[in-house]
């Protein structure tokens, strides 16, 4: 597989062409953002972190019938995904409200939802990712009925897959954002998971303590974010007990290097 040109640069991944043209590498940068690049520094270490979790679910959920992009990880900061058109629609899962909801709608911080709420926002960093509803989804074109109906379905069997795998290891998963992509499989139009799944785009907290396991670390300056995404990993089962990052310097991984705020 040969690496080609830069397709694209996003805040936290670079897509780059290959000489496949059905096949892209995703590549993980150290960068972290948050509040739509309000904030932003470079974490080093958190890329390759979360390659591994993220091939870690995504191969999981494809043993349960999800399909999604991940063809196979290439090496630490590289995977090959297939290429799709990715919907202009974050879409956000939350079993607990805490974070833009609360502030939103003046919801208790920590209120546990009755059933797993969906949120559907448009994928616009100059607008701010706002809040959407279906109707605006049918109204613009963004996404079809059949392929929301599709999705919801998805988002919802990924939901409880997750719920169910972070309960294993001691860990509350909050809420977390999903992205979609079309693609043609056997000649026919389909929409599959694509993107990420990592403490980059989940609310992971600790069972017990509630202590955050996620980029909200970064959001609120809790510090420590290396060691919260190093402990995600071990409890998966990804990392050995006694290893950090594998063949990465432990030093050089726990450094922050705030670049602005
Ligand atoms: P929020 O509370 O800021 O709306 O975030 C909800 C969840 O979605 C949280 O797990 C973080 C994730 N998320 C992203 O991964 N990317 C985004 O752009 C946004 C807004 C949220
Ligand atoms: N992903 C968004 C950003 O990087 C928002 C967030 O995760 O807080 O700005």
């Amino acid at each position: 597989m040969k690496k080609g040109k830069k397709l694209y640069e996003g805040k936290a991944k670079i897509i780059y062409a290959t000489n496949d043209k059905n096949l892209v590498i995703q590549y993980f940068k150290d960068d972290a953002t948050a509040f739509n690049n309000q904030k932003k520094t470079t974490i080093e270490g958190k890329g390759v972190l979360n390659n591994r979790i993220s091939e870690h679910i995504l191969s999981n959920l494809s043993q349960i019938g999800i399909k999604n992009h991940l063809v196979k990880r290439l090496n630490m900061r590289e995977q090959i995904i297939k290429l799709v058109e990715i919907i202009p629609i974050e879409f956000i899962v939350r079993n607990v409200a805490t974070g833009s909801i609360t502030k939103r709608l003046g919801i208790e911080d920590g209120t546990v939802l009755k059933e797993p709420l969906i949120e559907y926002c448009l994928k616009d960093d100059k607008l701010g990712d706002p809040l959407i509803s279906e109707e605006h989804i049918f109204a613009f074109d963004w996404a079809s009925k059949v392929e929301i109906d599709k999705i919801k379905k998805m988002v919802l069997r990924i939901n409880d897959f997750m719920i169910g795998m972070f309960r294993g290891v001691g860990i509350k998963l909050i809420d977390f954002k999903l992205e979609f992509g079309r693609t043609k499989i056997d000649g026919k139009n389909d929409v599959i998971l694509a993107d990420e799944i990592s403490p980059d785009t989940c609310r992971l907290w600790d069972s017990i303590t509630e202590k955050k396991l996620d980029k909200d670390r970064f959001r609120k300056d809790l510090g420590d974010l290396i060691p919260a995404y190093t402990e995600v990993a071990k409890r998966l089962g990804i990392l050995h007990e006694q290893s950090n990052v594998s063949a990465v310097n432990v030093t050089k991984l726990s450094s922050v290097k705030r670049k602005k705020k």
